[in-house]
């Protein structure tokens, strides 16, 4: 298992190119299965999270021909999904990515049927898949729970429903709206996800013929059409990794041109990162990040679904509040047990007490390099974050997580000054 040696210190400095979404890639390349005619993506990352994607799409016998996008821009996928040689996700692909359970949806929208393993436990509590499957039920779909697996079954097809969550789910809403594009009538999705990948899915969904309104707000109708054509649709900039590399240039104290990025799309998090004393300057490619002068300020936050605060930042973020002045609040409100960076950072100089969903961060002059084990994909790189900032050498070990979501993280860092390189083991 590789892992990364870190030698902190440096500020960074330079450009960093924004990859395409991860977030957005993966319901992408399901809602490929919805179509016989083909579905061409640009902008995709080179991630393992993709790779495990593409391996459950040609399982169901999908073809997916990868390529250098022309635009220069990560990779071009023609996924072809003619017919399905198989209506099952095994536990083998689902257990190591989650986001596999977005097939369901379009194989019952499509195929009528579906046998999709159940997620299991996951590092960052139990995140269970109900809503995903109360949206199928109302659409008409049979779902039985057997030896692990979901077992759906709409022989007849789906039909358009009112389904309306009771809490805000991501995935939920993506399954449901690319069933409904294939529904019979009209589906209204109440409580639905309002993420700039929800509005992403929605475009490619429209571009492939399908009838959508209210995509971006809590309210999303669907008028059910039989079937859909081929579209060429390019992946969203990731905000995810955008707010990353904009904590890294701020806690080395760097200034960094972000390219490609949106900060729209990463609002919520731009203004605490302001009111911290980091400074973002829109350009004509994207943004600048700087920090402002001297210190950052404590800041408190909390994480909610967009456009709030978003959790999968939670943890580069606390990295950022470990040396800023004064003390921090971060309370995370989407998962249990999203705190598990908090020992490692601890482990590196942080003072960090957490009690229940909160963690209260008192800054420290310096963070000091350590040995240190990367837990899930978001910690690992809070981890990184605070390696690249702290005295000393700092080994981040087990980043087969990081390779999930990041792609050339130390190739990217390493442009801008940091003294980053990977190895073999740990
Ligand atoms: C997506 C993102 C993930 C991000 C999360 C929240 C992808 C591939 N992953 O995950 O990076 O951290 O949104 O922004 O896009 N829940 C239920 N029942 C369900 C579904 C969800 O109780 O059927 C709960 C979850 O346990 C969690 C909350 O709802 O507490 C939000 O989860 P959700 O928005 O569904 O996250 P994902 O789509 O899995």
């Amino acid at each position: 298992m590789d892992r990364l040696r870190i030698r902190g210190g440096k500020p960074l400095h330079g450009e960093i190119p924004i990859s395409g979404a991860k977030n957005a890639a993966l319901p992408l390349m399901a809602a490929g299965l919805l179509s016989a005619e083909g579905l061409t993506l640009d902008n995709v990352p080179d991630l393992a999270d993709i790779a495990s994607m593409s391996q459950l799409l040609g399982v169901l016998g999908a073809t997916i021909e990868s390529k250098p996008d022309p635009s220069g821009r990560g990779r071009q996928l023609l996924i072809r999904a003619d017919r399905f040689t198989s209506f099952e996700a095994p536990y083998d692909i689902v257990r190591k990515m989650r986001a596999s359970v977005l097939v369901l949806g379009p194989l019952v929208a499509r195929g009528g049927q579906a046998r999709v393993s159940l997620p299991g436990g996951c590092a960052i509590g139990n995140r269970p898949v109900d809503l995903h499957l109360m949206a199928l039920e109302e659409m008409g779909a049979e779902i039985l729970l057997e030896a692990g697996y979901i077992e759906a079954r709409a022989p007849k097809g789906l039909k358009g429903a009112r389904v309306a969550f009771p809490m805000v789910s991501v995935g939920a809403t993506e399954n449901a709206l690319m069933a409904a594009a294939l529904a019979d009538g009209e589906t209204v999705l109440l409580n639905a996800a309002r993420e700039p990948e929800i509005i992403d899915l929605a475009a490619c969904l429209t571009a492939m013929g399908a009838k959508i309104e209210g995509a971006g707000t809590d309210t999303i109708r669907v008028r059910g059409v039989t079937s859909l054509h081929h579209a060429r649709h390019t992946v969203i900039a990731d905000r995810i990794e955008t707010g990353t590399f904009a904590i890294a240039a701020a806690l080395t104290g760097g200034d960094v041109e972000l390219v490609g990025a949106d900060l729209e799309h990463i609002a919520a998090a731009a203004a605490i990162l302001e009111d911290a004393g980091v400074s973002l300057t829109p350009t004509a490619r994207g943004f600048r990040v700087a920090r402002a002068n001297g210190r950052l300020e404590g800041v408190d936050v909390m994480t909610e679904p967009y456009p709030g605060f978003p959790t999968d930042l939670q943890a580069q973020f606390m990295a950022l509040m470990t040396t800023a002045k004064g003390a921090a609040m971060v309370t995370e409100t989407i998962f249990e047990n999203r705190f598990m960076h908090v020992p490692e950072l601890a482990r590196m100089g942080a003072n960090i007490n957490v009690h229940g969903a909160s963690a209260m961060i008192r800054g420290v002059e310096r963070l000091k390099g350590a040995p240190v084990m990367a837990t899930d994909l978001r910690a690992s790189v809070s981890l990184v974050l605070a390696g690249l900032a702290a005295e000393g050498e700092t080994l981040v070990n087990r980043i087969y997580h990081l390779d999930r979501g990041y792609e050339r993280v130390e190739a990217k860092l390493g442009a801008c000054g940091a003294d980053i390189i990977r190895e073999p083991g740990g």
